[in-house]
């Protein structure tokens, strides 16, 4: 590991990791919240300071210098080794694409998805470094825990497995396994699995594509798509994938069988290329 990837981009003016100690709600909150706010904030100090001073690791007994120790601050949202977080919305990180993780930080801290705390987290940290994260992130290995129960009628349950599996040509609508896999676990680099994602956060995403404050590289299909579906084909699709099992082999496929039938920047450019 490249010891100059660890620092942070070359930046005149850099938000101060002070700042975060003066995050607006900290003092304004229950007891009980301010704990699960400020366990983040202290470790997302730690690692923007390791992030800025490798150096200091040295001289600080019992501090084991691993990612596992630098990304504390991420996996205090997004749960142990980013297995996801309890509450059913921060998504789980470890095993998916590196290039899909890598794609999203990028987006994070440039502004094409929303979450301002990651983002002043993100904004000091080079490309390189980011990349570091992702692969991290994307090499571990933990099992999946039991689906969650999804309350959805019987029609709405099948009308979500035919758009997942099979598509509608009708409303232009490829099955989301042809771009995510045929067991929608992903595909190598940049496309992310669809399975193991909670009801709400999938359509928490859905939903910020059709209002453009989630944005991938152009041609930016999953805009497109989310657009063509319904409410009620978009509460039906993720109400079907977040209440399946993943299968015994969950890893993402090397490739897809065949080309997607809409193009996609993300799914095509080298991770990490940034269009506005
Ligand atoms: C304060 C809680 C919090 C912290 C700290 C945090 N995240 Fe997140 N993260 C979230 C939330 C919430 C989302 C979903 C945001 C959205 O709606 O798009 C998210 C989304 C992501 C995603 C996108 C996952 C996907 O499947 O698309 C990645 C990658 C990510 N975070 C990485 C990180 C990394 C790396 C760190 C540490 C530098 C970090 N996060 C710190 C809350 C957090
Ligand atoms: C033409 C190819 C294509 C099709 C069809 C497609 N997707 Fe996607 N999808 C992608 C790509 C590429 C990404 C990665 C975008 C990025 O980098 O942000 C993605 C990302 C996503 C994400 C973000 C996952 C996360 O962890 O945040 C969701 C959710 C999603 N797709 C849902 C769907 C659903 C539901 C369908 C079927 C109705 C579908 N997609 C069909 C290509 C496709």
């Amino acid at each position: 590991m490249n010891k100059q990837s660890l620092s942070p981009r070359p930046k005149p003016r850099r938000v101060s990791p002070w700042r975060l100690s003066a995050w607006p709600g900290v003092r304004a909150t229950t007891a009980a919240t301010t704990l699960a706010v400020v366990q983040p904030l202290a470790a997302a100090f730690a690692l923007l300071a390791l992030a800025a001073a490798p150096a200091h690791a040295a001289d600080t007994p019992r501090f084991e210098d691993t990612m596992a120790q630098r990304t504390l601050a991420c996996t205090a949202c997004h749960g142990a080794e980013g297995r996801a977080g309890p509450d059913g919305y921060y998504p789980r990180l470890a095993g998916k694409p590196a290039g899909y993780l890598y794609n999203q930080l990028l987006h994070f801290r440039d502004g094409r998805r929303q979450h301002g705390l990651m983002a002043r987290l993100l904004e000091p940290l080079s490309d390189d470094y980011l990349l570091e994260i992702a692969t991290h992130f994307a090499r571990l290995e933990l099992p999946y825990p039991p689906p969650a129960r999804v309350a959805m009628t019987e029609a709405a349950r099948a009308r979500g497995r035919t758009l997942a599996l099979e598509g509608d040509p009708g409303r232009q609508l490829p099955a989301c396994a042809s771009c995510h896999g045929a067991r929608l676990t992903g595909v190598l680099t940049n496309t992310p699995g669809l399975l193991g994602l909670p009801r709400d956060y999938l359509n928490g995403q859905l939903g910020a594509w059709r209002s453009g404050l989630r944005r991938a590289h152009a041609p930016d299909c999953m805009a497109d798509i989310a657009k063509r579906l319904s409410p009620e084909d978009l509460n039906a699709v993720s109400g079907w994938l977040a209440s399946q099992p993943l299968p015994a082999d969950w890893h993402p496929v090397a490739r897809l069988p065949q080309p997607p039938a809409i193009a996609c920047g993300s799914a095509i450019l080298p991770a990490g290329r940034v269009t506005r």
